[in-house]
């Protein structure tokens, strides 16, 4: 129960919270990383632990379908489709992308767990069709926001931060910085507030891996947007809540637009450089679409001195893996790896 809301516990929690040992020689940082990519259903993410939340709010409300929208290669489309599987729901997938032309990464994962996708024209009006055509054959819907960040989705990340916060103390690292992937934004709020709630000493450092549409750079279009959710948040929330709707104005929120490279999910050398580093030293996989964006951070901000040598950090791995496998990114790396291959 957190904030007065409950949820369906399917997850095994907490997830560990590792030290990198080899990166952090080679960084001259301390590394640690906590393991969100091993929750553990359907290859697990970070929106598993949202989901614990709309579960219950969705069984709650007497629904017999999960719908959710996103990009064609959504891990969190993927994810709501497995909690629907486990708990013999159905669900749905909406994407205004195109059809890549193949099923592949996480289109393959949502074939296989029984989710159809559907890819329209037009979201709004695509997602009212899609709705109207499952309640006509009798099914409660229950819709999940795009990446499951809203009030309730937030909580579940509150929830991360205060599991880390006590790792992190038991491990003697609570003067950690952590370091999360922004897309949505629901992790990233979730977190901020978690550690506001129990009183943390780890710091947060968002890094967006995606432009938010809008007339200003990068970073005015997000504060913009996050503005808004925050406020939703405390309209919410109300009294009982951590923030109140001013202080969005005197919070020092330490975030990177970065090391977005000017597009969502788009193919990035540098970033299959780090996912490439951390494989070879840790065995630790991570994606071109999320993580990896994230990673790259770490890794050039301990190399520029950004992060302080012997200053202890915290990568949140989100999950994501199934990217590695979308086409475009296979494609860069299969050139990049043939060399690997001996015939
Ligand atoms: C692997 C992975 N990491 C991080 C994120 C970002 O989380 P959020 O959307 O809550 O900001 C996502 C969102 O889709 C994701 O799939």
């Amino acid at each position: 129960m957190l904030f007065g809301h409950e949820k369906i516990e399917f997850l095994h929690l907490p997830t560990p919270l590792e030290r990198l040992a080899n990166i952090s020689d080679d960084l001259g940082v301390k590394l640690y990383c906590k393991r969100d990519d091993l929750t553990n259903l359907a290859t697990g993410g970070n929106k598993l632990r949202k989901l614990e939340y709309f579960l219950k709010d969705a069984l709650d409300q007497g629904a017999t379908m999960l719908i959710t929208e996103g990009g064609a290669q959504t891990n969190h489309g993927r994810l709501t489709a497995a909690v629907a599987a486990k708990y013999g729901l159905k669900s749905a997938i909406i994407t205004a992308d195109k059809y890549p032309g193949e099923i592949n990464a996480n289109l393959l994962l949502d074939g296989i767990l029984g989710c159809p996708v559907y890819f329209v024209e037009d979201m709004e009006s695509g997602r009212k069709a899609v709705t109207q055509k499952y309640e006509a054959e009798g099914e409660r819907v229950y819709y999940v926001p795009m990446g499951g960040s809203n009030e309730l989705g937030m909580l579940g990340y509150a929830e991360c931060a205060i599991e880390l916060d006590e790792q992190a103390r038991t491990m003697g690292i609570d003067d950690s910085t952590i370091f999360v992937t922004i897309g949505s934004l629901g992790t990233y709020l979730g977190m901020l507030i978690g550690l506001k709630y129990c009183n943390s000493n780890l710091k947060l450092r968002g890094i967006n891996v995606l432009p938010y549409p809008g007339s200003g750079t990068d970073r005015e279009n997000l504060f913009a947007y996050m503005r808004g959710y925050w406020e939703r948040l405390c309209d919410f929330y109300g009294r009982a809540f951590v923030y109140a709707k001013d202080d969005f104005d005197s919070m020092d929120f330490d975030i990177s637009t970065d090391y977005i490279h000017g597009e969502y999910n788009n193919a990035v050398e540098e970033v299959r450089d780090v996912m490439y580093y951390l494989a070879r030293k840790e065995a630790i996989i991570i994606d071109p679409c999320y993580t990896g964006k994230t990673f790259e951070a770490i890794v050039s901000e301990a190399k520029s001195g950004r992060i302080k040598s012997g200053e202890n950090i915290i990568f949140l791995h989100t999950g994501g893996l199934p990217g590695i496998y979308t086409k475009h990114h296979r494609e860069a790396m299969e050139s990049e790896l043939k060399s690997y291959m001996h015939f």
